[in-house]
């Protein structure tokens, strides 16, 4: 029997509206020919859009976002060939297992977790270590919520000239990013997030600095390799513009989603998204809970909570799913047990997903009898 779908408030994958939906379920077309190539073609087009991005060439590669982090790295890695990655979470100790795997030459600088990365500390190190040629951060430091500055640390690769790859999974389309006048040389984002489709495609954008690079290193073997995405979409741009058989429907969600992003505006989006994060560290706090994050260095999709000693974490998420039906996530790695996490991207980024939960959450402090520190969010609520 089909299970009653929770409303997901995890940091990904998000639900997805109606129409994107119901383009999964559409009949599979054949992923080659004039008027295929057409529809990838708006695709990219799209996207390059929401990538804020004239590089010609941006990939919409079968597979997850680490299949992008993957195809990024390894196209620009080898070696002895140096790349810093600044870490301050599991998602930054990612990137370096994953760039491990092509280069033996990974540094890394460890941050503070819940702190963002700090681009003075980038800069010192990149002066002294004038060989590292390849920097990879994350923007949003998805296991704790923190927003990295990369507008900041691109300005300082491009000084350095210092290949700079963002991963920007669960960022692009929610929060600001500008690849081009950030300096982002290759930026990766997945379809489960930010761009509110169904999981199944990584996207990456390639800047003609970050092709250089590229056309210099040993292939990392076919599928994952940027080269072999790039001739194709030369070599067969007018009918089968990708080496691969293509998510054809995968490719129609994410069409169908990336309109209705540049339809709202992107600007507003990312305001909305800004406002609703406020909103929810505001009244999280009116219940008496820690934020981990500062609120300078807070991601505007992802929000981490200190669950404090009277609150079981384990407990609460089961009474949101059963009695809720609203599926929020727990930590990972260091802070699990410690921290809990609210995703508002997609349609948990509105007033009508977050108003449901904080009540949700509220019932269950009262329910084990914590206190509720200031209880002005149910006050002001209930007038
Ligand atoms: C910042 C970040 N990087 C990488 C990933 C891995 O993406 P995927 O699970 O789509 O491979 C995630 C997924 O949560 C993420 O949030």
């Amino acid at each position: 029997m089909k299970k009653h779908p929770k409303k997901l408030m995890i940091p990904g994958p998000v639900e997805v509206e109606q129409d994107v939906l119901a383009e999964m379920g559409s009949p599979v077309v054949s992923h080659y020919g004039e008027e295929w190539t057409e529809i990838y073609n708006e695709t990219v087009e799209l996207a390059r859009k929401v990538f804020q991005t004239n590089n010609e060439h941006i990939f919409l590669i079968p597979g997850s976002g680490s299949a992008g982090l993957d195809a990024a790295l390894g196209s620009t890695l080898q070696g002895d060939r140096k790349l810093l990655v600044p870490i301050n979470g599991w998602f930054g100790n990612r990137l370096k297992n994953i760039a491990s795997t092509h280069s033996d030459e990974v540094d890394t600088i460890d941050f503070e977790l819940g702190s963002s990365v700090d681009p003075d500390q980038v800069k010192q190190y990149l002066e002294k270590n004038p060989e590292v040629e390849v920097l990879a951060i994350t923007h949003c430091e998805t296991s704790t919520g923190v927003s990295n500055p990369v507008e900041e640390i691109g300005k300082i690769c491009s000084r350095q000239e210092v290949l700079f790859i963002v991963d920007a999974v669960s960022s692009l389309g929610a929060s600001q990013l500008k690849t081009d006048e950030w300096d982002v040389d290759i930026c990766i984002t997945a379809s489960q997030k930010g761009l509110e489709a169904p999981p199944g495609l990584a996207l990456v954008s390639v800047s003609p600095t970050a092709w250089e690079l590229v056309e210099k290193t040993s292939d990392p073997g076919w599928y994952l390799n940027l080269k072999t995405w790039k001739k194709f979409a030369l070599d067969w741009a007018d009918w089968h513009p990708f080496p691969v058989t293509m998510a054809v429907n995968n490719v129609l969600a994410l069409r169908r989603s990336l309109i209705r992003i540049l339809d709202e505006g992107l600007n507003e989006r990312f305001k909305r998204h800004k406002q609703l994060t406020e909103f929810l560290r505001e009244s999280l706090r009116n219940l008496g809970f820690s934020l981990f994050v500062e609120d300078r260095f807070a991601s505007s999709t992802v929000t981490s909570v200190e669950a404090g000693s009277k609150v079981d974490i384990d407990g609460l998420m089961e009474y949101l799913e059963t009695e809720r039906s609203i599926k929020i996530a727990g930590s990972l790695g260091e802070m699990e047990g410690r921290l809990f996490r609210i995703g508002h991207m997609g349609p948990g980024a509105s007033y009508d997903a977050l108003l449901p939960l904080l009540f949700g959450i509220e019932e269950y402090l009262r329910r084990i009898g914590a206190d509720i520190v200031q209880g002005q969010f149910l006050k002001e609520n209930s007038d």
